[in-house]
């Protein structure tokens, strides 16, 4: 089958990954040369670099240098220096880095390398050497670890000047026109030798190649035209032991690109990784099957083509089929694979950002390979995947599939007939767009699971139990709540952060029993009592928050917005509803206890009574007031007793209310006219008075009622007004002591409030003041002294018989 790769050579690639090889401990280089700038520590303090490249500098003397005694780093690269004085780095003894390239330089005896003991990095490169013949100061620099020349010519003795220091990295520039004198690079002791190539095509470096692969084991060819010839060497290959090779920005044929691979692998080889590579296609290239020994890594990061389109079935049937165990082909317009023929020796493939579709490892009839009974890593990251479901069918018989990558593609779940290799036990499905179905369609003897960067809001009730996972990656996501174990009982790493958890419920830690950290960092914490709940569960469950405390913060309530989690406090008892309400009810209680204790003891009930009939009378008296001064009144009160009760009425009655000489009370005893009767002064009095005041006791009942009643029934009009009528009580007196035929008595009793005689000492001036509001009224515009007789019957006295009276006085006797 023919497909059409478009090959988009003109697409922006992603920058590889770039190592930055600084600091001393990442000698040697084992990756791109090109892919670092320099060798150097990043450590160094600006007072010990100084930078003079590209300056027009011609000329350098120690007096430049004298002050300068700290320094570790010169560049003097890019300038036009045609000689350095010897003693010229005379002061400057802690150089380690010193940068002399692209300059005029012709005399390379290099005598002021006598003064550098400490030198581990030299750069004489691009100078106008007549020829490299290293002097005799070369053997001072032991310490040298990097040395960097170019080179027109080697002749076998130039190098043997430092044929005794160890190097990490020998790096030689070829120049042209080049010749080369076999062996010349014996005097060289390194494990890794860097060979850049001039832009066009050089001749003759077979042999050098062949020296190359001598005396070192990692070798990175920076070319653009060069074709590799390692026919020499490979004849011989018994000798060599060759480990990496790097192929940095090649510009070459695909013929002449496969011949190379095909000779790293005669070399035996072990790791070949290619970088930034250009093919040219022909089209007949196409169609030559190359044949590779078994080897163990290739690697190829950012390669094009110079064609648009091309049948090319035989190319990726090629790639597919070489024996390597551990094959990276990254950052190329690969967007289709087929299976391998036979079983294949691949254990790791990595084809992260190509442009693969579902259609990987797929042809007309098969859906899956069957042939790749090794493969334990598969890393498909940044491509064109849509479907999880397919991607579970395209892997279902990688029997040893262990570790799947294939984040960073677009990813949707749709399907519950997922087929994983039972073998799968790291899945990465991060930076996708998958939502809460993926967990339908999850290999079910995963351990580690990263699903951050996609769309989940929650994650399935009814999924299957993913009993072998420890470790599952949710941040970036949306989830509202925090999830529980209940379908993961074993895991042991749980991260949540960046989703959109409010309220973390608190009890979701009983069912992740084994969880040891957490990390539900950068989450819109709303800081309340659930959210403290919370915390404090995570404190006894000794669970280790991973961020905290800086990572998390409240972002509600606003107050409390931005502040960390670890400041934010609350009260136990403004969280614990029975706490809250022991704290309210208790003192509540109390307070009742105490008072009905203080009433029960102070009688406040009396108090209270007396209060209320206080502002009542008061509140009458005020409406009424316009109405009674009508009436023509001489005194406050009338006072009515019984003669045995005469003595409270003058010990305390008349004292309390005549004290302040402001109110005037009639009674008998003082304004009663002699010669009148009884009850013509009864009357007067009442007439004259804005209230009648009774002293009720069982004696004024028994002795004086009698002519009230008589009073009552003769002025029926007048005694309607029962509101000016005061009864005190001095003693209580049950209802049946009031003989029956006493009916108004017995009505004002049931009627009307009574003002009760408190036996309590303390009590009895608010009772007197009670009763003076009761009776105050402004008299002064009424004629005192001028009262006017009415008329009343005289014959009424012979009812007042005291037969009834006797008879009361001993039923109370029989009572008792
Ligand atoms: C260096 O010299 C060249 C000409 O000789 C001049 O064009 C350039 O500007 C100079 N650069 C500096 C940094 O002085
Ligand atoms: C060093 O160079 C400066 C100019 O860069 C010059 O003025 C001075 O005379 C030179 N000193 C010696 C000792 O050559
Ligand atoms: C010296 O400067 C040149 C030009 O800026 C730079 O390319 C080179 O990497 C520098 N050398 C070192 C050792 O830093
Ligand atoms: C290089 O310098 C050394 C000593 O500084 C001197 O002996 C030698 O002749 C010089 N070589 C050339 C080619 O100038
Ligand atoms: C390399 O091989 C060629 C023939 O393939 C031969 O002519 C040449 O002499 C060999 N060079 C060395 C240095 O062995
Ligand atoms: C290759 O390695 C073996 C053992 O590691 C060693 O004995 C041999 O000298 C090495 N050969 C070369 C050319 O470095
Ligand atoms: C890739 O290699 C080409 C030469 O083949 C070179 O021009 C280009 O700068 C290199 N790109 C990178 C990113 O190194
Ligand atoms: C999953 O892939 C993403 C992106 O490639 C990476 O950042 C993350 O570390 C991977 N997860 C695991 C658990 O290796
Ligand atoms: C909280 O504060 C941040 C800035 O510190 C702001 O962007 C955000 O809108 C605030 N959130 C609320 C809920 O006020």
């Amino acid at each position: 089958m023919n497909i059409i790769l478009i090959l988009l050579w003109s697409t922006v690639f992603c920058d590889a990954n770039r190592l930055s090889l600084k600091g001393e401990e990442q000698f040697p280089i084992y990756l791109f040369w090109n892919s670092q700038n320099s060798v150097v520590e990043n450590t160094l303090l600006p007072n010990e670099i100084l930078d003079m490249s590209f300056q027009n500098i011609s000329n350098l003397n120690s007096t430049y240098f004298a002050e300068m005694t700290d320094l570790k780093l010169i560049n003097v690269s890019f300038n036009n220096i045609e000689e350095l004085e010897d003693g010229l780095f005379k002061t400057t003894r802690k150089l380690k880095y010193l940068d002399l390239s692209h300059n005029e330089l012709h005399n390379v005896s290099c005598e002021f390398l006598v003064c550098l003991p400490e030198l581990e990095y030299l750069d004489i490169s691009s100078n106008k050497f007549m020829a490299l013949n290293l002097g005799s100061a070369f053997k001072s620099v032991v310490n040298l670890k990097f040395l960097r020349v170019s080179a027109e010519k080697l002749q076998r003795n130039y190098l043997k000047n430092i044929a005794g220091i160890r190097l990490n990295i020998f790096f030689i520039e070829i120049m042209k026109p080049w010749s080369y004198e076999k062996n010349s690079l014996d005097w060289i002791n390194t494990n890794t030798v860097v060979i850049e190539f001039p832009n066009d095509n050089v001749n003759k470096v077979d042999a050098f190649l062949s020296d190359v692969l001598e005396i070192s084991t990692n070798i990175e060819i920076i070319g653009s035209a060069c074709c590799l010839d390692f026919s020499n060497a490979s004849s011989n290959s018994v000798s060599f032991n060759l480990t990496n090779m790097y192929l940095t920005n090649f510009q070459i044929s695909l013929v002449c690109f496969l011949k190379a691979v095909k000779m790293f692998s005669e070399l035996k080889g072990q790791k070949l990784q290619v970088y930034n590579l250009t093919v040219h296609i022909m089209n007949d290239e196409l169609i030559i099957p190359e044949v590779f020994l078994p080897f163990e890594a290739l690697s190829v990061q950012v390669a094009k083509t110079d064609v648009l389109s091309f049948t090319a079935s035989n190319l990726y049937n090629n790639i597919i089929n070489m024996k390597i165990k551990n094959m990276k082909i990254s950052e190329t317009p690969l967007f289709y694979i087929t299976c391998p023929r036979t079983d294949s020796i691949h254990e790791v493939l990595d084809f992260s950002d190509n442009f693969f579709s579902d259609e990987i490892f797929s042809s007309p009839g098969i859906t899956a390979c069957k042939t790749f009974p090794l493969l334990h890593t598969l890393i498909l990251k940044g491509n064109k995947l849509m479907h999880l479901d397919t991607l579970s069918v395209r892997t279902q018989h990688m029997k040893a599939l262990t570790e799947l990558d294939a984040s960073f593609n677009m990813l949707t779940s749709e399907s519950r007939n997922c087929y994983w290799p039972l073998s799968l036990s790291k899945l990465n499905l991060s930076f996708n767009t998958l939502d809460s179905y993926v967990f339908h369609c999850i290999p079910i003897m995963v351990q580690i699971l990263d699903l951050q960067y996609n769309q989940i809001t929650s994650i399935p009730q009814d999924m299957v139990s993913l009993n072998a996972l420890k470790e599952i990656i949710l941040s970036s996501n949306r989830l509202f709540n925090i999830p529980d174990c209940k379908n993961f009982h074993f895991v042991e790493l749980l991260f949540l952060s960046s989703n959109v958890i409010k309220t973390p419920s608190a009890d979701f830690l009983d069912s992740c029993q084994i969880l040891k950290h957490l990390d539900i960092s950068r989450n819109p914490f709303i800081c309340d009592c659930s959210l403290r709940h919370f915390l404090q569960n995570r404190d006894k469950s000794k669970l280790a928050l991973l961020g905290w405390p800086n990572l998390y913060s409240c972002s509600e309530p606003e107050a409390l917005n931005g502040t960390l989690l670890e400041d934010f406090h609350m009260f136990e008892i403004s969280c614990n509803l029975a706490l809250l309400l022991a704290a309210i009810l208790i003192p509540l209680i109390v307070i009742v206890i105490s008072i009905a204790v203080l009433c029960k003891h102070f009688d406040a009930p009396w108090y209270l009574r007396m209060m209320w009939q206080w502002t009542q009378t008061k509140q009458r008296a005020k409406t009424k007031q316009l109405l009674e001064t009508r009436r023509d009144l001489a005194y406050n009160a009338f006072v009515s007793y019984s003669q045995d009760d005469s003595s409270w009425v003058k010990e305390y009655l008349l004292p309390n209310l005549e004290e302040m000489g402001t109110l005037k009370i009639c009674y008998h005893e003082r304004n009663f006219i002699a010669g009148k009767s009884i009850i013509e002064n009864i009357i007067t009095c009442i007439e004259k008075s804005y209230k009648s005041i009774f002293v009720l006791s069982t004696n004024f009942i028994s002795s004086e009622w009698c002519h009230y009643e008589l009073y009552f029934a003769q002025h029926q009009l007048l005694s309607e007004n029962t509101e000016n009528l005061i009864l005190i009580l001095l003693e209580p007196i049950p209802h049946y002591m009031i003989p029956s035929k006493y009916y108004k008595l017995k009505d004002l009793m049931s009627r009307k409030t009574y003002m009760e005689w408190p036996k309590d000492k303390n009590k009895h001036k608010l009772f007197w003041a009670s009763l003076r509001s009761a009776i105050h009224i402004n008299l002064s515009e009424l004629a005192a002294d001028e009262l006017k007789t009415m008329q009343a019957p005289k014959v009424l006295n012979v009812m007042c018989a005291n037969t009834s009276l006797k008879k009361k006085k001993q039923n109370k006797g029989q009572m008792k």
